[in-house]
């Protein structure tokens, strides 16, 4: 059986910001692919250049001070950075769609939430006023909207940031793409809203069978959907691989510090808190000497770890680290940090879902403090539990 090519090819892409101060390397030598059907998570911290990666795929990086400086971004075997601007237009929204973070900046206040996804269905299919807004009303239902013939005539501002989110995925989803770019579709929202919402973004990718781009600062986030991550860092990409690889096997000090600002569930032993990594995200403007990470890995040998940048090394098919030391026997499993995880996970299903059995678990202080958790967390946290979990890919 051949293996289906990339839906999405991103390879060696540049985007540079020119400003006054001087040139900002936000996307700094980037490659990944996406393949049909798969759900694919981006993490990183603020400013590492998530963002600005998925808006060079939508050819929607402001140029200046922006600029693509090199690169290629295949989609379906066509280079987007070649594209005709009508082409471009044509892929946004019917081929690839995006979720922004926060809904209202992409909602119009002016329209009803009915008339502005039946704007979207019109604009790229030949249908009438009537067939548009019945193929709004069945997004809306999708989305878990309840009584979506009279919530249609809302505008905006009549509904709560959840429902706003999943209006924005019923709008989303509404063209049937192929890819829908995700970024950060739940920061704004509590945890509750959180859940439910990854949980209909899942529903909504499997109905239409498209692939998802997920990007988020939390590789919580990414646990119970992706299939496969890579891990961003000052412009780079410094990990990818599958989920359960780079929760369970991380090669690279960064990706054990991203796991570590995970709520912690282990805090009854010991009382440990959340342990962020230290040291603040670097200039973009000037990046450290050497490997980027250095001034903030606890790891650094002080020396080449200062002089020189390590590549991405390939650790197996479709699984790369960037750090000197990514082959060095022992290096992905320093201490209990792995087993931890691995119980954690366990912990907080059973922790979340029913407290009687695990009273002297510390959830999460935003968990704790609801009476009832939804089990939709408990099926999110669960699907992380699976190893080796693909969806079926579009063939
Ligand atoms: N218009 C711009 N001019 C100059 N620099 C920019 C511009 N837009 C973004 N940048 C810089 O590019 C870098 C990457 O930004 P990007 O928005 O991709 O980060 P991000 O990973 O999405 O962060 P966040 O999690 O905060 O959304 C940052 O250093 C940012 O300051
Ligand atoms: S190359 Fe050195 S500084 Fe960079 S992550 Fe590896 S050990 Fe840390
Ligand atoms: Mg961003």
């Amino acid at each position: 059986m051949t293996e289906p090519e990339p839906l999405l090819s991103v390879r060696d892409l540049r985007t540079h910001f020119h400003t006054d101060a001087g040139v900002v390397k936000a996307v700094d030598g980037v490659s990944f692919d996406v393949m049909p059907g798969e759900v694919f998570g981006i993490v990183g911290e603020s400013g590492s250049g998530k963002s600005i990666t998925a808006m060079s795929i939508l050819g929607l990086v402001p140029m200046p001070p922006g600029r693509i400086e090199s690169g290629e971004i295949l989609w379906k075997g066509t280079d987007l950075l070649s594209a005709t601007d009508a082409d471009l237009r044509r892929i946004r929204g019917k081929e690839i769609s995006m979720i922004f973070q926060d809904p209202m900046t992409s909602l119009n206040p002016v329209y009803t939430i009915g008339q502005q996804i039946a704007e979207i269905v019109r604009v790229h299919n030949d249908v009438s006023k009537q067939e548009a807004r019945d193929r709004a009303i069945e997004m809306l239902e999708l989305v878990g909207i309840p009584r979506p013939e009279q919530r249609a005539n809302d505008y905006p501002h009549q509904f709560s940031g959840g429902m706003r989110q999943r209006a924005m995925i019923a709008m989303a989803i509404a063209c049937d793409p192929d890819l829908l770019i995700a970024d950060e579709p739940t920061t704004a929202l509590d945890v509750t809203i959180q859940a439910q919402i990854l949980e209909v973004l899942q529903h909504a990718s499997e109905e239409t069978n498209s692939s998802i781009i997920l990007i988020t600062h939390d590789l919580g986030v990414v646990a119970g959907m992706a299939d496969r991550v890579a891990v961003m860092y000052a412009g780079q990409i410094v990990e990818t691989g599958a989920i359960d690889e780079i929760f369970y096997e991380p090669r690279m000090p960064y990706t054990w510090g991203l796991l570590e600002s995970i709520p912690r569930l282990d805090q009854r032993r010991g009382g440990r808190r959340l342990q962020p990594i230290s040291g603040s995200p670097p200039s973009m403007l000037r990046p450290p000497s050497g490997c980027r990470f250095h001034p903030r890995c606890p790891y650094s040998d002080g020396d080449r770890c200062v002089s020189d940048e390590p590549s991405l090394i390939e650790l197996r098919f479709d699984r790369q680290a960037r750090c000197h030391y990514a082959l060095q026997p022992g290096w992905y499993s320093p201490g209990e940090r792995l087993a931890v995880a691995e119980v954690e996970w366990d912990v907080l299903i059973v922790a979340a879902t029913d407290r009687s059995a695990a009273p002297d678990v510390d959830l999460p202080d935003d968990l704790a403090a609801r009476e009832q958790v939804p089990e939709t967390l408990a099926d999110a946290l669960t699907a992380s539990q699976k190893p080796g979990r693909r969806r079926s890919r579009k063939s």
